[in-house]
């Protein structure tokens, strides 16, 4: 199978510069990685400054561009301004952020204390607000500014033992229709991308362990988990002028399984 980054010109997103949150790993890594790889300068963060540190030495070294590193925990709304005022500094504009820091688990509703509720809509919704807070007069001075929330396909249906992440997310996609008409006067775009199942993923490690993962597999249209670069290359497209008209959507990545079945991960 070719390569899905390979139909986009070397320097697609030269001149463009994006600040991607859980970029240390997993599927914001790909995403980072697909960036910079087309010209983009990219900022990554996450909490842990040792992951991101490899993660910037590896793209360096694969794409000879200026990866930086900043941690910060995205429950942290200053930590987070402080990574937007660094990649700022360091670039002298920021016109994209990628919302992709994330945190899960299997748990059914019954059980899940109210701490780990709040856990996991505190990281995956509140810190991206947090992100798009911080970035607004970057994306806005910038021109032609777009937020990307990593989201997903759990609360279309009710997915058991994902009620903290359904809910969390389904919040992401509300902000992602919110931000797109408060802020499409600003020049903003404002784009959620849903993966459906990706293998290879921390994600897909905690939600469909052991053979989960192969029945799961069976159940998509299309016969198979997607690739980290197809979600990569959704994010290229909606960076490039060939996206210039969408905001306030969501673009769906997941061979169909949505519209087939829910994403019933029950192990
Ligand atoms: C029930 C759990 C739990 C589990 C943690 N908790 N794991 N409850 N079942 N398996 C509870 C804890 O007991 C605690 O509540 C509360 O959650 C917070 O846990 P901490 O460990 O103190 O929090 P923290 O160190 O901040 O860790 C956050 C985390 C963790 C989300 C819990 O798993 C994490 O850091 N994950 C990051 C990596 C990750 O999850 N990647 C996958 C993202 S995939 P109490 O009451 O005891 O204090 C993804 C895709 C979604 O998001 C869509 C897929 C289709």
């Amino acid at each position: 199978m070719a390569n899905p980054l390979d139909v986009f010109r070397d320097d697609a997103l030269a001149g463009h510069v994006a600040v991607i949150t859980g970029g240390g790993t997993g599927i914001c890594k790909g995403i980072a990685a697909a960036y910079a790889r087309l010209g983009c300068e990219v900022c990554i963060t996450s909490r842990k400054q040792d992951v991101i540190d490899a993660t910037a030495a590896e793209l360096r070294a694969a794409t000879g561009k200026d990866v930086l590193a900043v941690a910060a925990d995205v429950r942290d709304p200053d930590a987070v301004a402080r990574v937007i005022e660094a990649a700022r500094a360091r670039f002298g504009k920021i016109d994209t952020l990628v919302n992709g820091a994330a945190g899960n688990f299997l748990a059914p509703a019954a059980a899940l204390s109210p701490n780990a509720f709040r856990t996991v809509v505190d990281i995956d919704l509140i810190g991206s607000f947090h992100a798009a807070r911080a970035a607004f007069p970057s994306l806005r001075d910038a021109g032609d500014g777009l937020i990307v929330n990593v989201t997903a396909t759990l609360h279309y249906h009710g997915t058991p033992l994902q009620l903290h992440a359904s809910a969390a997310k389904a919040g992401v996609d509300a902000m992602t229709r919110n931000l797109a008409v408060e802020w499409g006067g600003a020049g903003i775009r404002v784009v959620s991308i849903a993966p459906g199942p990706i293998g290879d993923t921390e994600g897909m490690r905690r939600l469909a362990p052991g053979d989960a993962a192969a029945r799961a597999a069976k159940a998509i249209p299309l016969g198979r988990f997607g690739l980290i670069d197809e979600i990569a290359a959704a994010a290229v497209y909606l960076r490039s002028a060939a996206a210039a008209y969408i905001t306030g959507t969501v673009l769906v990545v997941d061979g169909g399984h949505c519209v087939a079945q829910p994403m019933m991960m029950t192990p």
